[in-house]
């Protein structure tokens, strides 16, 4: 399973390049804005984070006319061989997937919510699907039981669009993810940075560290 940062902050695809666990980054407009108030244009902050990040970058189109998303989808290309085009799923959405995956140009097909969605957006070429299961959950609906849904709707089908399960918001919706097999994982920087802690794995240090100083009174290392 590949692990992407839902970010637009080049900091924190710095950090998270530097643990060896960047995959790809994931962009909506709401983050790139929130980067674009602290200065800098779109232009320069979605350049440089396509060339911090080795694999995949999401960037979304703003346009909701079919015209429009298209010459957007084709400026987003041209900053980067790694630029995937985020593509909202509604009705012209799925005509602009269908053209730019014709052009051969990678789609993520974005705010999907159900598995019908998700069928539409794999047989229009997309790439990726990106359901958000956070926000599933905050209507009290079960966000996890989507992903189960289309791994399902994909396997039946033979369907080769990746799964990649965004607005994440707890190590379960990750380790759930993996149980239902799929392909990515899109992280808010908080998220990504909890994974690896376990208080057993603190404790067990601990205890290793306090037993050398007690039996040899110091931690000189003995080769
Ligand atoms: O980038 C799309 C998605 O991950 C947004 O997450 O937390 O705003 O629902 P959130």
């Amino acid at each position: 399973m590949k692990l992407f940062l839902d970010t637009a902050n080049i900091n924190e695809i710095k950090q998270a390049n530097d643990l060896g666990l960047l995959d790809g980054v994931t962009t909506n407009p709401s983050l790139i804005a929130k980067e674009m108030k602290n200065g800098g244009s779109f232009r320069e902050i979605v350049t440089k984070i396509l060339n911090e990040t080795l694999g995949p970058v999401s960037i979304e189109v703003i346009a909701e006319d079919y015209d429009n998303m298209v010459k957007q989808a084709l400026k987003i290309r041209e900053l980067g061989k790694n630029a995937v085009v985020k593509v909202p799923f509604n009705s012209v959405g799925l005509k602009v997937t269908n053209a730019l995956s014709d052009k051969g140009i990678p789609v993520n097909s974005t705010l999907i919510f159900n598995g019908i969605q998700a069928l539409f957006a794999a047989k229009a070429g997309a790439s990726y699907v990106s359901p958000f299961v956070g926000r599933l959950d905050d209507i009290a609906e079960d966000g996890m039981a989507l992903i189960e849904q289309i791994k399902t709707i994909y396997t039946n089908y033979d369907l080769k669009t990746n799964i990649l399960v965004a607005s994440i918001r707890s190590p379960l919706h990750v380790l759930r993810s993996m149980i239902l097999g799929a392909d990515v994982v899109t992280l808010p920087f908080d998220v990504l940075s909890k994974l690896p802690a376990h208080p057993k794995t603190s404790e067990g240090l601990s205890r290793f560290l306090d037993d050398w100083k007690k039996a040899f009174g110091s931690m000189d290392f003995p080769l």
